[in-house]
């Protein structure tokens, strides 16, 4: 072979083919990895796409930089642009997305491992994914308590709080603390779920990651954990995280409620998958 000719990555696998290989092999330990992409459908805006992303749509919260808003040490000095914010993404006012219901589908079928994802939103579980099948790597809005004795603070009073864009102050008296759902800011710990589960990627048969930049470790990290030799679907706008750079990797580029589709159809699950996002 001529020495100049650049190496052809073969992407050995087409969609369809990742389909025959889930009938042929009888799949059933999927790990789905996702991010802020697959909840942009439900009209929640994700972190970096460049203009409709929340880090591009920040300004009127005079932040010193557009993360400042999930920094636990400036949410110390000003929780207000977190409360400003919260008050929009509080989950209750969306619906699950094809993609979503994707992941509840593979569920149901027995074949869903564990869904790994990094948002807040709560719509894998609207979507009917029960909650231990589910890492929420990033935490969510689900609960909350006072950032100094840890006291949980009532929902009740946390929607309250939300819907009146008011800060919340701690329970207990005498501590009188700031109220933060348990989101992980940056500057704070992933919970204990994503490190007591993050060597199950290494376990799975298939792997399928979507809508995330996989910029923000150590969850960007994931997909680098899955054996060589198991599939890695990517469904994604844009290629992120070296996916593509394995054999047996396959990039569905484009919206991810698309790529969802085009995936249902090779395994013959469309009609099922669209009838449960019509009831979800
Ligand atoms: N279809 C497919 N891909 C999409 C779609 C869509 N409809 N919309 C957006 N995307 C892609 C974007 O191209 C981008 O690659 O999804 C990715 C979203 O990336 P981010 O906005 O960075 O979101 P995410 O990866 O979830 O961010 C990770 O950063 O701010 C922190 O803690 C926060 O969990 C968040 C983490």
């Amino acid at each position: 072979v001529a020495e100049d000719v650049p190496p052809v990555t073969l992407y050995a696998r087409t969609i369809e083919a990742v389909a025959d290989y889930v009938k042929k092999n009888n799949v059933k330990r999927v790990v789905v990895m996702t991010g802020a992409g697959i909840s942009t459908a439900a009209g929640i805006p994700d972190f970096r796409s460049p203009k409709t992303g929340l880090y591009a749509n920040l300004a009127r919260l005079n932040l010193p930089y557009a993360e400042a808003v999930f920094d636990i040490s400036f949410f110390r000095q000003n929780p207000r642009p977190f409360y400003e914010l919260a008050h929009e993404l509080y989950p209750g006012k969306y619906r699950p997305t094809i993609s979503h219901c994707f992941v509840n589908l593979l569920h149901k079928k027995g074949m869903l491992l564990k869904a790994f994802t990094q948002n807040i939103d709560c719509l894998e579980r609207e979507a009917g994914v029960p909650g231990d099948a589910i890492v929420e790597a990033h935490g969510s809005f689900a609960t909350q308590r006072c950032i100094d004795c840890h006291t949980e603070y009532p929902d009740a009073k946390m929607k309250e709080a939300i819907s009146k864009k008011e800060v919340p102050h701690c329970a207990q008296q005498e501590c009188g603390g700031l109220v933060k759902p348990d989101i992980v800011f940056f500057g704070e710990a992933l919970p204990e779920a994503f490190h007591r589960n993050r060597s199950l990627p290494a376990q799975a048969d298939l792997a399928i990651i979507m809508g995330t930049s996989l910029t923000v470790q150590p969850f960007a990290s994931l997909p680098s954990f899955v054996q060589e030799d198991t599939p890695r679907v990517l469904i994604n706008l844009e290629r992120v995280g070296g996916l593509g750079s394995r054999a047996d990797d396959v990039l569905l580029l484009g919206d991810c409620d698309e790529g969802v589709r085009k995936f249902a159809d090779a395994l013959g699950w469309r009609e099922e998958l669209e009838s449960m996002w019509e009831k979800a």
